[in-house]
């Protein structure tokens, strides 16, 4: 899809940090953006107020977000997982069930999720998730597998969709399109490092980066090490 086919974006979870660098680069794009996230957080939005449609609800109920995509061209969605209600897959579900058909739909995530088992997982990485998966489910704050469901329906749709899988974050100024490849254990990926804000860019970006459709970028920031060692990699082009 072109960029002048892009015109109405909906952002899911649209308050929380990635989500509002996602409104940013939105709306720097001149998209018409339309904002979900807990009615508690529309003041997080305050900024962007008058340059946006916010619906306020959960982002797991499919009636808000039926009326949130109407008419979008494109889906953005912060597939976060919190609490022990199924939040992250009743968003992708509602989101997958209610989008227009050929929207082009991107869903955020780490690098935890896998699409095809083939990523190489180092021992501190899968020990901590494993780490952080028990201690969150024992607090009942964080439920990993649920992402990790939410991510199975959607590379099981037959949707437009891509769903990045982030690196760790950090804050900090843009430092351009992260880089990407397809599996986590390729050298590119090593530093294990990206700026939100480039996240977030990488995000909007894939809207109209048709290569991207029905792939599960890894990504890592752009002047990171292993993105510098490994400039001919297959990549986002900064
Ligand atoms: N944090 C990392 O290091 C990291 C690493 C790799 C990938 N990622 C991925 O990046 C994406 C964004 O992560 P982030 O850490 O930057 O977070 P974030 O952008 O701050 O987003 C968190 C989202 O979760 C919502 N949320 C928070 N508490 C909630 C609750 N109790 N119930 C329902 N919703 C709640 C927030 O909404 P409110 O504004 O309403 O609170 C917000 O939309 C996620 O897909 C994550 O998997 C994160």
């Amino acid at each position: 899809m072109g960029t002048d086919r892009m015109k109405k974006v909906c952002i899911v979870g649209a308050s929380g940090k990635l989500g509002q660098y996602m409104v940013r680069h939105a709306l720097d794009r001149g998209y018409e953006v339309v904002g979900v996230c807990r009615e508690r957080s529309v003041p997080k939005l305050a900024a962007f107020a008058d340059r946006m449609t916010i619906v306020p609800g959960p982002t797991n109920d499919p009636e808000v977000i039926r009326r949130a995509v109407a008419g979008c061209d494109g889906v953005l969605t912060v597939l976060a997982p919190w609490g022990v209600q199924q939040y992250s897959s009743g968003t992708a579900q509602a989101v997958l069930d209610h989008a227009r058909p050929g929207a082009r739909l991107v869903f955020s995530c780490g690098w935890h999720i896998t699409r095809d088992g083939k990523d190489r997982y180092s021992w501190m990485f899968r020990t901590a998730v494993r780490v952080v998966a028990f201690l969150a489910k024992l607090v009942r704050a964080v439920e990993i597998d649920d992402q990790v469901e939410a991510c199975r329906r959607v590379f099981a749709s037959d949707t437009r969709w891509t769903v990045v899988r982030g690196s760790d974050l950090e804050e900090g100024e843009s430092q351009g399109l992260p880089v990407w490849s397809r599996h986590v254990g390729d050298p590119v990926l090593a530093s294990n490092l990206t700026r939100r804000v480039d996240f977030a860019l990488f995000m909007v970006e894939a809207l109209t980066d048709d290569t991207l459709v029905r792939e599960a970028p890894a990504i890592v920031g752009c002047r990171t090490p292993s993105a510098l060692a490994h400039a001919d990699a297959p990549a986002g082009r900064a």
